[in-house]
């Protein structure tokens, strides 16, 4: 199977809903690629892998680190790196070098990174340079600290055509796609509508070009998720299933058995 390319993505606007899902290693990128169109490796790696309390002290480092794991790991999706805290809002220039280097170590196709009309002269800097970018709007994690919170952006009209605007920038300045998170449904489809490249949706709208979810949110790795994810699976049930059969049988020495052992040759 032939990796998709960054114009094939920017192509789907309005047709087959793109597939994405957040990825953070080899093997979990292994098993999502063959049915996914993108996969990001989100700075929501922070938490998942991490346990930091936010998005915020996520560094390069560890992105291209886990960046470079799940480009080995995939053979058909576009992997997009999402730009962490601190390494692009400086200055175009300081967005180019950090997004070059993530480029040039992990050898993923895109970088993402948040934040809207203030963030379009740096997008553009980087797309008419070689750097694909995907935008993010709306809920901005990263804007945590401004937004105060993590709650659903656009209740008021003020903050819909802010929303809307910052969308549009983005396109503009030429991003081929823009994650949208965290926005009241009626908005995302405006958004959806009016917008030129493809519109990926968290917490937005079905009528969006495409959805993504944090991997182990729908995999239900955890207790507590938001509204907008739908759990698939039950992970952590079959985990700490596996666990407590594993320690009960380690205890009793049913474990390991006649097949786990080797025996010397006859
Ligand atoms: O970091 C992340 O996982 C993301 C997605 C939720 C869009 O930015
Ligand atoms: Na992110």
């Amino acid at each position: 199977m032939k990796r998709l390319t960054v114009p094939a993505i920017g192509k789907r606007k309005g047709g087959e809903p793109l597939v994405m899902l957040t990825a953070y290693t080899a093997r979990m990128a292994q098993l999502l690629d063959p049915h996914c169109d993108m996969l990001l490796v989100g700075d929501s790696l922070g938490q998942v892998i991490y346990g930091l309390p936010s998005t915020l002290p996520v560094t390069l480092d560890m992105m291209c680190a886990h960046g470079a794991a799940v480009v080995r790991g995939s053979y058909h999706s576009v992997v997009a790196i999402d730009m962490p805290f601190g390494s692009y809002e400086a200055s175009p220039e300081q967005a180019f070098r950090s997004a070059s280097r993530v480029m040039a170590e992990t050898g993923a196709a895109a970088v993402k990174m948040e934040g809207g009309e203030a963030m379009a002269e740096t997008v553009r800097f980087l797309v008419t340079r070689g750097i694909p970018v995907i935008g993010h709007v709306g809920l901005t994690p990263q804007a945590v600290n401004v937004l105060g919170g993590y709650g659903a952006r656009g209740r008021s009209a003020e903050e819909q055509a802010k929303i809307a605007s910052d969308a549009k920038a983005i396109a503009d300045a030429g991003a081929f796609a823009i994650v949208l998170e965290g926005v009241i449904a009626p908005l995302a489809d405006r958004i959806t509508a009016e917008v030129a490249c493809p519109i990926i949706g968290i917490g937005a709208s079905a009528n969006c070009d495409g959805q993504v979810l944090v991997i182990d949110d729908m995999l239900g790795m955890f207790e507590r998720v938001p509204r907008f994810v739908k759990r698939y699976g039950d992970m952590a049930s079959e985990i700490s299933a596996a666990v407590q059969a594993y320690a009960g049988e380690v205890r009793s020495r049913a474990f390991p058995g006649e097949d786990n052992i080797y025996l010397p040759k006859p």
